[in-house]
Formats: structure tokens, sequence, C-alpha cells
């Protein structure tokens, strides 16, 4: 066992730090201020191949492996988890199931170009009645001759509106349950398929959620991912991936809240010395730093396997589940160290915390992570 990086992922940490610090880091405040997401700050990020490092190179990827791109989602979360979220949503909730359920024309005309950074991706499975109980969809698709009908609506789904290609999952027989779901490859602009409300948010602002409208919409048969009533397997295997990406986001905010925190311990003078002079704070700072590496450990354990192939449903919930616990006791104990100052917008611990309590909540809250966790235990 060793736990070193190779070389190559190595320079990737640093090729993501470099534009992070660059192109991202400038307009981060503006984008949560203004609550937009930039389109060119990820055509920026597709272009240097993050989109593609978990896809085989005839796909438009570099095969460069899972745990590659669980690093650089990590390294981007620490200045701007808006977009990490964005490209997380594409990479590992769109493009991943199509590169393991699609067909090879499928993979040439949709996965290619998402891998190649030129399209952006999104995952619809979530619905006003089907959250947390993600079988009870309502959304159908009916088979008429060579097509599906597809009927009903999506909410809170992020890269909603702005991306191009969409995995919807939809009923195709509701009677099967869980075997009655089937998952769909759309693109935006099919007629009958529009968007509605575009969610305002305490977090992640930078990044577009918003719902998706069905009407009537005419789906060709060869869109059709996987088998049909395979649906509810592609979703939960697609968030096993999603939800690694979802640690690696909370470690990157823990890292930054846990940066500020000791950087403005040391500078920050009261009663004549540093503030990290006090155990009360040095003590919450060595608890902040352990704690996070123990949650890095999982997530990277976590990527591990998934690069392995074996399943990694329990690992991955794991990793969600004490990463995003984490981020959330970091951030909110970084704005306390820097005390009233922490509340205060004009610092960037404030907007940490906001973006840290997603992680606790999408892509399976983390009473879900539990129910995976304890099922895989108890079987
Ligand atoms: N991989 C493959 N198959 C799986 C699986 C996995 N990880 N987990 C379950 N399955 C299979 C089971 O083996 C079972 O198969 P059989 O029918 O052959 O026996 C089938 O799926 C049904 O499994 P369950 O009985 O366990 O299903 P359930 O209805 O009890 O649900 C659940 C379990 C864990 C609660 C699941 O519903 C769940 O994960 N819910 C949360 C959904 C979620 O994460 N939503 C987030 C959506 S994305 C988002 O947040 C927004 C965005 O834009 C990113």
């Amino acid at each position: 066992m060793h736990f070193a990086l190779n070389d190559h992922q190595q320079k990737l940490q640093l090729l993501v730090r470099d534009f992070a610090v660059r192109s991202v880091a400038p307009g981060v405040v503006e984008r949560d201020e203004g609550e937009f997401f930039s389109r060119e700050l990820y055509d920026e990020a597709g272009a240097m191949g993050l989109a593609g490092l978990c896809f085989p190179a005839a796909y438009g990827g570099s095969g460069a492996g899972y745990l590659s791109f669980i690093l650089a989602a990590e390294e981007l979360s620490r200045t701007d988890d808006s977009l990490a979220a964005s490209l997380s949503a594409s990479v590992l909730l769109c493009q991943w199931p199509i590169c393991h359920y699609g067909t090879e024309q499928q993979k040439q005309q949709y996965l290619k170009p998402l891998a190649e950074g030129r399209r952006l991706g999104a995952f619809a499975l979530t619905e006003p009645n089907a959250g947390t109980d993600a079988a009870a969809q309502q959304t159908t698709a009916v088979r008429t001759g060579d097509d599906y009908l597809l009927n009903g609506s999506k909410i809170f789904i992020t890269n909603g509106g702005e991306a191009e290609t969409y995995v919807v999952f939809a009923m195709t027989a509701p009677e099967k349950g869980t075997r009655g779901l089937s998952a769909f490859l759309l693109t935006k602009g099919m007629p009958g398929f529009t968007f509605g409300k575009t969610e305002k948010k305490l977090g992640i602002r930078g990044s577009v959620t918003r719902e998706l409208l069905f009407n009537e919409v005419r789906i060709p048969a060869e869109n059709l991912l996987g088998q049909e009533g395979q649906g509810f397997k592609i979703a939960m295997a697609a968030l096993d991936g999603g939800r690694i990406g979802v640690a690696a986001q909370a470690v990157g905010i823990g890292q930054a809240a846990l940066d500020y925190a000791a950087g403005y311990a040391r500078d920050r003078r009261q009663f004549g010395r540093p503030i990290a002079e006090n155990q009360g704070i040095s003590f919450m700072l060595a608890d902040m730093a352990t704690r996070l590496e123990a949650a890095r450990l999982l997530t990277y354990r976590a990527a591990w396997v998934r690069d392995q192939g074996g399943n990694c449903a329990k690992e991955a919930a794991m990793a969600k589940l004490a990463a995003s616990d984490a981020a959330m006791a970091i951030t909110t104990d970084a704005v306390q160290i820097f005390g009233g100052y922490g509340f205060s917008r004009e610092y960037p611990v404030e907007r940490l915390l906001r973006n840290a309590k997603i992680t606790q909540i999408y892509e399976g809250t983390n009473q879900v992570q539990r129910m995976v966790i304890a099922s895989a235990i108890l079987r």
C-alpha cells in the first residue's frame, strides 16, 4: 500500500490550481453575488481536458482515471465549488452513464463532444415527488412506433437550460417500480422540451439549478440508454460515482476554509499576540485538519475502488457522508475563528459555509448515504 499520487496526478493538481488562481478566482465573488454560471470558464476547463479525464481516448478523453478527475474536482472546489459542481454533474452523472451503458453510436455522438469539453451535460432524475424516493417517478415515456412520447417534469437539475445533452429518467412500465424506469438521451431544442423555474439558492450560486419540462417530447427509440427497465440501476450506478465527486467538492471546500482560518489565526492579534497562540483556536485548527485528512483518504479510496471497476456504493456513500459533514463542521469553525469578520460577505469563509451545506444534501442526503452503508454491511 502506498499513498503517493503519481507524477501525472501531481502535475494535474498543479495545472488545475494554476487555472483556478489565474482564471477562476478573479470572478468567483461576482458569480456568487450575481448568481450566474460562466460558460466561458466551463469551456476553458473543457479545453484543458478536465471533462475527459476518466474516459478513453476513443471517446474524446485522456484515460487518466476516476481518481484524477476527483483530484481536479477537489482543486477547483478550493476556489469555486460552483464550477466543480457543474463539471461533476456533466462528467460523472451524464457522461459516465453514456460511456458505460451507451451504444457505440451514442458514445460517438454524445460522449465525445462532452468529454472534449465542447458540450455540457446534465442528469435529470429528481422530481417534485421523487427526491429521496427516487423510484416514485411520475415522468412517463410511452412507446409509440419508433419513438417514445415523454411527458412530465424534473426539478433541481444542475446545468438545466445551459447543458446541450441530458440523461433523463422516465417510467416506461410504472407497474414494475424500480424495474420500470428507463434512461433516455435528450438534447436541448427538441420540440416540447423546455425549461422552467431557475432556483435561487443558499450556495453554489455560480451554477445553474433549473426545472425541466417535457410536453409530448418525441424521443427516437435509438436514444434509449441501456435497456428498457434498466434506468434505476443506471441512475444508482452513476450516483455512486457522483457521490465521490461531491465528497471531493467537500474536501476542497474544507481545505480552503482551513487555509483561510489558519492564515487569519496567525495574523490576527488580540491581547497583544496572534489568536493562534490560544489553544482554544489552535486545537480547533488541529481538529479541522485531522477531520479533513480522514475525509480526503476516504474520498481517494472510494475513487480508487471505482478505478478498479469494483462496486463502490458503500465506499462512495461513506466518503460523501464523512467529507460533507467535515466540510460543514470545518467551515462553521472557520467562520467562528474569523469572528465578526467571518460573518461578513467581505471575507470568503461565509461563502464556503453556504457552499458546504449542499454537499450534505444533493446526490442523496446524508440520511440516504447511511441507508446505503447500512444495507451494505447488513447484507
Ligand atoms: N448500483 C446498481 N444497482 C443498484 C444500486 C447501485 N448502487 N443501488 C441499488 N441498486 C439496484 C438494487 O440492486 C435493486 O435491484 P433489483 O431490482 O434487481 O433487486 C434496485 O436497484 C432497487 O434497489 P433498492 O430496493 O435499494 O431501491 P430503493 O427504492 O429502496 O432506493 C435509495 C434506495 C438508496 C434510497 C435510492 O432511492 C436513492 O439513492 N435515493 C436518493 C436519490 C438521489 O441521490 N437523488 C439525487 C439526484 S441528482 C441531484 O441531486 C441533482 C443534480 O442535478 C446533481
